[in-house]
């Protein structure tokens, strides 16, 4: 295992790249089930979880192949293949690695009629169940089984008939399942209450360019009608928001200027809305955003919910700007049930927080020293990571694969921007 070294103190500046969206490309990916035609994504990160699901969907027979970058891309093309698909089990040893393999369950049923798939199990950072999907599944009119840990889903033979689901909870995943499972169905889908964030977006504009009919686009209320066949397509895939809010909250808490290339405003307002209340400044022009703080930074409280309020993915790393703030700040996490494991580890870098179930209140403290702090999930890595660029002295950061599955190329990117960060084997 790796772990990172930083030198904190350093003030940020200069330019940071953008990658393709984690959590665009994992919903994108399945979509090649949908056709017998190539399809090809482009900009897509280097992620563990991105060559995990492209071993996935060769465990399917779906032929995959990776060329390099265009200039225009920082990330990758891959170009997918289901010509013929040979299996139609995603089996547990697969994904208790990666959950996001449940998102082969609606494309898989679509295509082939039929999609067994382990349950993902719980993670760190809550139960994760996939309730929601299923129920979505049953309402287009899905057989769905559970045995022996896995989900086994049919549809009728003429394909799904179709239905409504509206959702009692707005979840990213299970609108990503109902929307491939719907593009094929027999008939006529509509979901209420679906989620809206940008992600879902990317998988509708990809869904269309391979020939699905879909209206509401963007909102929470979508229709799908069901069409017999889809095609091949080439897409790219969106700019991670989340990495780049991440790198945001870098640039700010050093007391830094950071133009972060590909990055799009209006897919991040709730994030930048929070930063202006903290004291930090951007503006937005075609190709990216840039971030300043010049001034103290300001206590803020914040909430996370679902698009286009503020990310639940970007709380940890708001909660570590704020560690240094002036003023009491209060945190609240609506979206998962654990989603503090940072709160421990910043605390040992000297932050004042408390936590009371979905609530943590962070006093702000002058400075935080560096530390030997442990990963324990992806966006709290990347908490731990910003706390130990502006801590006074060295922080490691350990159990670094945590951080490999959402960010590429982590201390490249800092270093492009002044940082001193050092990745070494950890013994
Ligand atoms: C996606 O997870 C993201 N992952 C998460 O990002 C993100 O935090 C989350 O959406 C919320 O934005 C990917 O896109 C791969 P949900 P997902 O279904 O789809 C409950 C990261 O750091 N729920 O929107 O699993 C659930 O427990 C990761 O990049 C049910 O109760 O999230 C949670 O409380 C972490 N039943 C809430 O809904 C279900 O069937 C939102 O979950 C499904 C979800």
């Amino acid at each position: 295992m790796d772990k990172i070294i930083i030198e904190g103190g350093k003030r940020l500046s200069g330019t940071i790249p953008i990658s393709g969206a984690k959590n665009a490309a994992l919903t994108l990916i399945p979509c090649a089930l949908l056709t017998d035609e190539p399809l090809t994504l482009r900009n897509l990160p280097r992620l563990a979880d991105i060559d995990g699901f492209q071993h996935l969907m060769n465990q399917f027979g779906v032929t995959t192949a990776i060329q390099g970058s265009r200039p225009e891309d920082f990330g990758r093309v891959m170009t997918l293949e289901a010509t013929r698909i040979t299996g139609t089990v995603a089996p547990y040893d697969l994904v208790r690695k990666m959950r996001a393999s449940i998102l082969v369950l609606g494309p898989m049923l679509a295509r082939m009629g039929e999609a067994t798939v382990s349950l993902p199990g719980g993670c760190a950072i809550g139960n994760r169940p996939i309730d929601l999907h299923l129920k979505a599944l049953e309402a287009f009119g899905a057989q769905i089984e559970l045995a022996q840990g896995y989900v086994r889903a049919h549809a009728p033979d003429g394909g799904l008939p179709g239905g409504e689901f509206d959702f009692p909870v707005v979840s990213v995943g299970a609108t990503e399942n109902a929307l491939m499972a719907a593009v094929l169905a027999n008939g006529t889908c509509r979901l209420r209450n679906a989620a809206r964030e940008p992600e879902i977006v990317d998988l509708c504009n990809l869904l269309v360019a391979m020939g699905a009919e879909i209206e509401g686009i963007g909102s929470s209320e979508l229709t799908v009608h069901g069409v017999k066949r889809l095609h091949g397509a080439t897409y790219r895939v969106m700019a991670d928001r989340i990495e780049a809010g991440s790198y945001a909250c870098a640039a700010a808490i050093t007391g830094g200027e950071v133009y972060l290339d590909g990055a799009r405003a209006d897919e991040m307002e709730a994030t930048l809305h929070a930063l202006r209340n903290i004291g930090v400044t951007y503006d937005a022009d075609k190709k990216g955003v840039r971030i300043a703080a010049e001034g103290p930074l300001k206590a803020t409280n914040l909430s996370t919910a679902p698009y286009p309020g503020l990310a639940t993915d970007m709380q940890a790393q708001l909660m570590a700007l704020l560690t240094v703030a002036e003023g009491t700040s209060v945190l609240t996490e609506t979206i998962f049930e654990n989603r503090y494991m940072h709160v421990p580890e910043l605390a040992r870098m000297g932050a004042d927080i408390e936590t009371s179930g979905r609530t943590a209140i962070v006093k702000g403290v002058p400075k935080l020293h560096g530390a030997e702090v442990m990963a324990t999930d992806l966006r709290a890595s990347m908490s731990l990571v910003i706390a130990g660029l502006a801590a006074e002295g060295q922080t490691q950061v350990r159990r670094l694969y945590h951080l490999d599955r959402g960010y590429e190329r982590l201390e490249e990117k800092l270093a492009l921007v002044g940082a001193q960060v050092e990745r070494v084997g950890d013994d």
